[in-house]
């Protein structure tokens, strides 16, 4: 048996967000998932849309017992634009939200929880995606960064680690190309324009943050991968690289070394993909300096050269690969097509240390579903047993505490989830929680994974064969 111990003061916790957690009590405006759960709830597993959550909204005082039952010393979650703000125009505060948000602030952190907290977890206010078209408009932008003052005056003296986007490119992905979030939309060169907006909304936030002399530190939250390829082919490799230049250098570039990679925009002029691109938006890109970087991880991108010919009528990134499944993969049982591959987390880190100035950064999330059959029960204890979870776990923090030996730069790890929650249009169709919440009765049953977190976050270390 080994013990891995990690450095002094490591943050241990799990990741959440408003929208799939808080419910809509008192909630003024919509968000897009509001209106398109209303509109469209065949999307939906089952249905269930964004209203049907964990009802933080009323049970934060427990639930804060409950992080502490399992041993957090932080935890992340967000703000909703569409809760915080009033009037979204002048970025003029609704005081319930007010109340609301500076009470389970101020409830972590009396318990010894320190809250991270992030501004925009793929919840556009449903009035401003009609009225101009979310971050299509420069106009929200602007909108966005009044937003994001209202919650820095508003919060600053509770919240020390503010995250601007969580997974920029997602709703990218979801909204412009793969037709999975609204607006449903599958369009390449908007796609590019709603990338860049956000990068530009990212960075002028940052530039109100420090404008503001706000105490503390502020970053962003990546989904990150490296591209494996089935072998050492050549064209394979030129394959991953462009995966790597589309997926993940066009965000993790401008929001950390702060230019774009000439190759990036080369390949956008050579498709007629350029953005509309304002001087001074280059210069904030320029000039907003992250203090840290989260990194989400889940599964590994597998690419290989493309063989049959891209056929769609727009852009997407297919264009210069095809997605490849590991034939001698290891996948998880209980969610197709989900490789496990915890040397990534190795890799990722790597590539922080080598490529991007070895940054501070904390593994943001990391997720293992199950559904909720192959949890099983509660025991005799009252306990689900999902052990599983922890044996993967433990792999992947091996290959984290590998990285750190090796210089690695992190500083903590959050688990998706605290409590099972709402996921978008996948609804409750997989768990990830520390604790099960039960749809019917809303009650929360611990599963056994969390006694293991505890006695890691509490001594710091784990053991391991
Ligand atoms: C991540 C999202 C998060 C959650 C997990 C399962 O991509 O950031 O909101 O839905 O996936």
């Amino acid at each position: 048996m080994t013990t891995y111990t990690f450095p002094q003061g490591f943050l241990w916790g799990a990741a959440a967000s408003g929208i799939q957690t808080e419910g809509t009590k008192n909630k003024i405006h919509d968000s897009i998932w509001d209106t398109w759960h209303r509109d469209n709830p065949e999307r939906f597993f089952k249905e269930i849309g964004p209203a049907k959550v964990c009802e933080t909204y009323d049970r934060y005082q427990e639930d804060v017992q409950l992080m502490k039952q399992v041993g957090f010393n932080s935890f992340r979650t967000s703000i909703q634009w569409s809760r915080l703000i009033k009037d979204l125009e002048t970025g003029e505060p609704c005081q319930d939200a007010v109340a609301f948000y500076t009470a389970y602030f101020e409830e972590m952190i009396a318990n010894g929880i320190t809250p991270m907290v992030n501004l925009y977890h793929f919840d556009m206010p449903a009035v401003l995606q009609e009225q101009y078209g979310g971050f299509e408009s420069k106009h929200v932008i602007g909108l966005f960064v009044k937003y994001a003052e209202t919650a820095f005056k508003s919060f600053g003296h509770l919240i020390k680690h503010w995250i601007t986007f969580n997974e920029p490119i997602v709703p990218v992905e979801g909204g412009y190309l793969y037709d999975f979030h609204y607006p449903c939309k599958k369009d390449g060169k908007l796609a590019v324009q709603v990338g860049f907006n956000i990068t530009v909304a990212h960075a002028k936030a940052v530039l109100a943050f420090r404008e503001m002399a706000c105490e503390g530190h502020i970053g962003t939250v990546l989904n990150l991968t490296p591209s494996y390829t089935r072998d050492d082919r050549e064209e394979d490799k030129q394959a991953a690289h462009y995966a790597d230049l589309l997926f993940n250098r066009s965000f993790l570039d401008p929001m950390v070394l702060n230019y774009y990679p000439e190759e990036l925009c080369q390949i956008l002029k050579h498709h007629d993909l350029m953005p509309e691109v304002a001087a001074e938006e280059m210069a904030a890109i320029e000039s907003a300096k992250v203090d840290f970087l989260g990194v989400n991880y889940y599964v590994p991108r597998r690419v290989k050269a493309r063989e049959a010919e891209y056929d769609l009528s727009y852009f997407t990134p297919e264009y210069y690969f095809e997605n490849y499944i590991n034939p001698t993969g290891r996948f998880n049982p209980y969610r197709d097509n989900n490789e496990i591959l915890p040397t990534a987390i190795y890799d990722i880190a790597q590539n922080i240390k080598d490529n991007y100035g070895n940054l501070p950064w904390f593994l943001a999330e990391i997720g293992i579903a199950m559904d909720e059959a192959s949890e099983g029960e509660a025991q005799e204890d009252g306990v689900i047993d999902d052990s599983f979870r922890t044996s993967l776990m433990k792999e992947h923090l091996v290959q984290l505490h590998r990285a750190i030996d090796d210089g690695a730069n992190c500083f903590g790890v959050h688990q998706w989830t605290f409590i099972d929650n709402w996921s978008w249009t996948n609804s409750f169709k997989r768990r990830y929680g520390f604790f099960r919440l039960d749809l019917e009765t809303g009650q929360r049953i611990p599963k056994r994974h969390g006694q293991w977190f505890k006695s890691l976050a509490q001594s710091n270390s784990f053991t391991a064969d």
